[in-house]
């Protein structure tokens, strides 16, 4: 196949991309985004400051750009995010204890009945672990450590149909204690049927560093707890085609590794721009990393 998404669903997965609703006026990047991808991820338009402005007053306008701008074009959408410690409306950051508690569920109830029945998945919870594997102090946490599972069953009751995610970055190597922390919340969470049906893995990979040789062992042992697993948020320093052939390879080799999403079209898009991390240039250009993570794809 020629393009990433019809390469990725050769396998049944799917190539993703962030889409930013202010961009969807540029057609060097809609069109590059239409022809490549098959899911799209709204890349800041479904967080909590941008859908619950105001507490109890819902604003789904960027979002629903995004949604109604993939769904057009055949794209399937995940939803980004419920539940985090960053990107929270104002009057939401000043809450605690149980009032803040009690704003997570209206939260969570708000967004996902505006988009019952139409994502492939949400993320539900976002970043909670610190690198050591321990829980990140933030106030969602300061509301009690069942918050997680409240957020996941929340979002169950409120549309059943839709897969659950908890999303975290840095937890690509095995050997990593942030990876286990999370890993041991799955577990956990299994144990106990606190509904979760998928482990967004952000695949975040910085400079020089090469792809950890234990990232396929990641991807599979998450599987084995009976989530399925995606990486979420790839972006590569330099776009390292090694990199960029080694994680897309991992993914195809894991039968749960159900998709990828490359967080944002062009370089000159991305949230590390300097870097470069992405498949195409500021002009548009495919670069090396694509057709290393095409060729990855074809070859699955
Ligand atoms: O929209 C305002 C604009 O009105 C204002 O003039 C401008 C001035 O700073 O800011 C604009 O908002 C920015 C927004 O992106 C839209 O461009 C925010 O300042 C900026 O903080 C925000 O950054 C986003 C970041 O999340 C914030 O946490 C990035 O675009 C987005 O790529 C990034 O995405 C996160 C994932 O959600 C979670 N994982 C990590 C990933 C990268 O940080």
């Amino acid at each position: 196949a020629s393009t990433l998404g019809a390469a990725a669903a050769q396998s049944g997965r799917y190539f993703g991309t962030a889409i930013a609703a202010g961009r969807l006026g540029d057609s060097t990047y809609t069109t590059i985004a239409g022809r490549e991808f098959n899911m799209v991820t709204a890349e800041n338009e479904m967080k909590p400051d941008a859908t619950e402005p105001q507490r109890g007053q819902f604003n789904f306008s960027s979002g629903d750009q995004i949604y109604n701008w993939a769904t057009q074009r055949g794209m399937k959408v995940r939803g980004h995010t419920l539940a985090w410690h960053a990107q929270q409306p104002g009057w939401m950051q000043s809450l605690s204890g149980s009032s803040l508690r009690q704003a997570m569920i209206d939260h969570i109830n708000g967004v996902m009945a505006h988009y019952k029945g139409k994502l492939a998945a949400w993320d539900v919870v976002n970043e909670a672990f610190n690198e050591d594997g321990s829980r990140r102090q933030s106030n969602l946490q300061g509301t009690g450590n069942d918050w997680i599972e409240v957020a996941f069953r929340t979002a169950r009751t409120a549309d059943p149909s839709v897969k659950l995610c908890y999303n975290d970055y840095n937890i690509e190597n095995w050997s990593y204690g942030k990876t286990q922390g999370v890993y041991r919340m799955i577990q956990d969470f299994k144990s106990r049927g606190v509904p979760i049906d998928c482990v967004g893995l952000q695949t975040h990979f910085t400079g020089g560093s090469s792809l950890p040789s234990n990232f396929q062992t990641t991807l599979s042992s998450f599987a084995a707890l009976g989530v399925d697993v995606a990486l979420t948020e790839v972006d590569v320093t330099n776009a390292s085609t090694s990199q960029y052939a080694g994680l897309t390879q991992a993914c195809m080799n894991v039968p749960r590794c159900i998709g990828i999403t490359v967080w944002g079209v062009r370089d000159s898009d991305s949230w590390r721009s300097s870097e470069s991390p992405l498949l195409f240039d500021g002009g548009g250009n495919k670069k090396a990393a694509y057709t290393s993570v095409l060729n990855a794809l074809n070859a699955a």
